[in-house]
C-alpha cells in the first residue's frame, strides 16, 4: 500500500529514477533484482543459469507479493515483471504503477556494453531487444496507472512522476 512501483524496459532508468523519487517522497527504495539477488544469494545471471528463466520468474513473482505487502516503498521492478498478468494483479489497485517510457534507440545506446542481463547476452542482441521492446511496450502501458517519459535526467523524471501521480514531497 502506498508504494510506487516503476516498470519499463531494461535500461529505462527504473533504478536511478527510483532512488531520486524515493528521496524526494520520503519512501524507501527497493531494487527488485537486488532484492532477489540478496534473498537467493546469487546474481540474476546465476539464477537464470541454475533454474532457467521460468525459475527466475517464479522467484520474481514471490518477491512481487512480498513487496506489495509492505508500504511506503519505491520499487524498481525488473523489466520483465510487469509483462506477466499475475504480477500486475498483485500491484494493480493497491500501489501506483508507473511506466517509464524511453525510445528503443536510447535503450540500445544505454545497453550497448551490458554484461549483466542474461536475456541480452547473445550475438543477435539488437534484434532480440527490438522484438522484446515492441512486444512489451503496449503491455507496460496497459499495466501502468501513469506513464512518464524517461528521456530526461533521473531527477527530472522523478519530478515528472511526482506531478503525474500526484505524490506528496
Ligand atoms: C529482465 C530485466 C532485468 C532482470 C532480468 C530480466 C527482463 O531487470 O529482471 O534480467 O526480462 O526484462 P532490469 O530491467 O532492471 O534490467
Amino acid at each position: 500500500m502506498n508504494n510506487v512501483v516503476l516498470c519499463g524496459f531494461m535500461g529505462c532508468g527504473k533504478s536511478t529514477v527510483g532512488k531520486n523519487l524515493a528521496r524526494k517522497t520520503g519512501r524507501k527504495f527497493i531494487d527488485m533484482d537486488m532484492y532477489i539477488e540478496k534473498k537467493q544469494d546469487m546474481t540474476v545471471s546465476e539464477i537464470f543459469e541454475k533454474y532457467g528463466e521460468q525459475g527466475f520468474r517464479d522467484i520474481e513473482h514471490e518477491v512481487c507479493k512480498e513487496l506489495a505487502g509492505m508500504s511506503n516503498l519505491v520499487v524498481a521492478s525488473g523489466g520483465g515483471a510487469f509483462t506477466f498478468d499475475r504480477n500486475v494483479e498483485v500491484f494493480k489497485g493497491v500501489d501506483t504503477i508507473v511506466f517509464i517510457d524511453v525510445p528503443l534507440s536510447v535503450i540500445k545506446q544505454r545497453l550497448k556494453n551490458d554484461t549483466r542481463r542474461p536475456l541480452l547476452q547473445r550475438p543477435d542482441k539488437d534484434k532480440v531487444m527490438a522484438e522484446l521492446y515492441n512486444k512489451r511496450l503496449p503491455i507496460y502501458r496497459k499495466a501502468a496507472d501513469v506513464t512518464v517519459s524517461g528521456k530526461s535526467t533521473p531527477l527530472k523524471t522523478a519530478f515528472a512522476i511526482i506531478e503525474a501521480a500526484k505524490l506528496k514531497q
